[in-house]
């Protein structure tokens, strides 16, 4: 992928990998815009990055993904990156799923459905762009799962097959398309379960994993995996089944 001149757009950039990434593209000389849903926090990346533009935006509702791509493609003629960055994670007990059913919909609404038509959304217009790309974040856990987030890990897995058979249905367009894995990485993603494990500080700062992705980039690598989620990415099935028995002991 090209690093520079392009205008990418990052749901949900305002905070952890998103924000990081952010950080990183406009030191390359990129145009970045953000979207996310709580404005105070948008307000603060901007602060931390003034050249960036910010706006208010909810990926959960298929109204604000059309407005988003009404307003940003009516304001940014040049975008020709998306990253589907914005993600929820919730702890889910199957046998105790004792929440109205929305609160379990959304994991899958923010996560699956949104990059889903954001994508279908998007594809018309970055085919007519030059240096195109889609580039989905999923996860370590997309190989290996974690119990505590069955629901999670499953969606997770989904944008794994997902990326690879959109890469394909792409591959005669001037789309690239690029699938992010990372591994723990600290941000505030689960913020409340992270403070029950007591695990708020474990995992890789977000600086030292996107500082990989831009290489990873910059190679034209189509998977993007770091440290224990290049393990599990490329873990054989009888790997793949100790490293479940270590990670759900
Ligand atoms: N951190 C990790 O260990 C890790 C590991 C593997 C994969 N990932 C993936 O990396 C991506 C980024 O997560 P992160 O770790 O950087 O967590 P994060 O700091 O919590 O960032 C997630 C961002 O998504 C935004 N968001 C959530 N729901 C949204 C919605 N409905 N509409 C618009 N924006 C929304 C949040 O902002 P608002 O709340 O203001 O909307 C937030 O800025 C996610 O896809 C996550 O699954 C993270």
């Amino acid at each position: 992928m090209l690093l520079s001149g392009n205008t990418i757009l990052i749901t949900g950039g305002a905070t952890g990998i998103g924000f990081s990434l952010a950080e990183q593209f406009i030191a390359l000389g990129n145009e970045v815009i953000i979207c996310g849903r709580r404005e105070e926090k948008l307000n603060e990346a901007k602060a931390k990055l003034p050249k960036l533009t910010t706006r208010v935006c909810d990926v959960a509702k298929p109204t604000e993904r059309l407005a988003l791509l009404e307003w940003v493609t009516k304001e940014f003629k040049n975008l020709n990156v998306l990253v589907n960055n914005a993600g929820i994670q919730r702890d889910v007990d199957f046998l105790n799923m004792d929440k109205d059913w929305s609160y379990y919909a959304e994991e899958i609404t923010v996560n699956l459905e949104a990059p889903i038509h954001l994508s279908s959304l998007f594809i018309p217009y970055l085919q007519q762009q030059k240096n195109a790309a889609i580039i989905n974040l999923s996860s370590g856990f997309a190989f290996v799962p974690k119990a505590t987030f069955p629901v999670y890990c499953a969606i997770k897995a989904a944008i794994h097959s997902l990326s690879l058979t959109m890469r394909y249905q792409l591959r005669n367009t001037g789309i690239e398309l690029y699938e992010v894995m990372p591994p723990n990485v600290i941000t505030e993603l689960n913020l409340e379960s992270r403070i029950k494990r007591n695990s708020v500080n474990s995992g890789v700062p977000a600086a030292e994993f996107t500082e990989f992705v831009i290489k990873g980039l910059e190679r034209g690598d189509w998977e993007i995996a770091y440290g224990m989620a290049e393990e599990r990415r490329t873990s054989s099935h009888e790997q793949s089944i100790e490293l479940f028995k270590k990670m759900n002991p």
